[in-house]
């Protein structure tokens, strides 16, 4: 495969896992390592042998402690403006078909987070711990942080994180719905894997237009998501894979899917 400088990605399965790995740096988010993501995840995206892509972080520690500060202490307004920093990069990871779980183990920070949050759901290690703290380095969240958090706290516990900059457990994490379980640490990234083994072993066109809806459901009124459901659950009769799964049923077979 590609060599990649910051990543390390590997096939198992019909599951392609890309691995955050600048560990010295606690996997924070330069700006080779989101370019690297953002083209291991459009190769997996594009590559009908994988179902669905796993991101995790190298190491115990972190899953990635935030965007590189080190790169962005001496920049200007103008610098991050033009450079869009990391704008590009998220936006071609939203934009990839195929269902991506971010396996969060240790600090999952800043840009670190929000990346995670982007992913399509998150796995959290008993370890995990997350947060926004931008506000103690004299800036904000930038790359969704206080939007999503909103989304899944609701206001006043993530105005209160935004504004402390204080962390919060896997556990609460998952109370609160931002997270989908925690599993104990040892087990996070067998259990990551499993369960996009599972997702892969589903219809690929089938699952991304269920991905699309529940990602939908982020962003739009109750009614507009209900009628854009309506119009992909009937578009998928469109299909042979639902020929094949429904048929499959009634004969008590296994089905073999086309992704067609
Ligand atoms: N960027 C660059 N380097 C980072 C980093 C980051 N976000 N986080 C950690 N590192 C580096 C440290 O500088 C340190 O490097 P050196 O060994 O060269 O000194 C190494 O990783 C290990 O980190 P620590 O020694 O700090 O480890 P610790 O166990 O004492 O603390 C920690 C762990 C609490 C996570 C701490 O590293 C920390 O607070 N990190 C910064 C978290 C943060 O503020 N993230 C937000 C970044 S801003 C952002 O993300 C903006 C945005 O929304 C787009």
């Amino acid at each position: 495969g590609t060599n990649y400088a910051t990543i390390l990605t590997e096939t198992r399965g019909a599951v392609g896992l890309i691995t955050l790995n600048r560990p010295k740096a606690l996997n924070s988010l330069s700006p080779e390592l989101v370019a690297e993501v953002a083209k291991a995840t459009a190769v997996y995206d594009a590559d009908p042998s994988i179902g669905c892509i796993v991101i995790t972080g190298s190491g115990q520690k972190a899953f990635a402690a935030g965007a590189d500060i080190k790169f962005m202490a001496d920049k200007s307004y103008m610098d991050m403006h033009k450079q869009r920093a990391y704008s590009a990069e998220f936006g071609a990871i939203a934009n990839v078909s195929k269902p991506i779980i971010a396996a969060v183990n240790g600090f999952c920070l800043g840009g670190g987070c929000e990346f995670a949050m982007a992913c399509d759901f998150i796995l959290a290690a008993d370890t995990a711990k997350f947060g926004q703290p931008e506000i103690t380095l004299g800036t904000i969240p930038g790359l969704g942080g206080t939007q999503r958090w909103t989304r899944a706290l609701g206001k006043s516990r993530a105005m209160e994180l935004v504004l402390t900059g204080e962390m919060i457990t896997a556990q609460e994490a998952l109370a609160r719905g931002l997270v989908a379980r925690v599993v104990p640490a040892a087990e996070l990234l067998d259990d990551a894997l499993k369960t996009a083994a599972k997702i892969a072993s589903h219809s690929q066109p089938i699952a991304a237009l269920a991905k699309t809806l529940v990602n939908a459901a982020f962003e739009s009124s109750l009614a507009e998501g209900l009628r854009l459901e309506r119009m992909l659950f009937y578009s998928t009769f469109s299909t042979k894979d639902q020929k094949i799964g429904m048929k499959a049923f009634i004969e008590k077979q296994k089905p073999e899917w086309t992704n067609e």
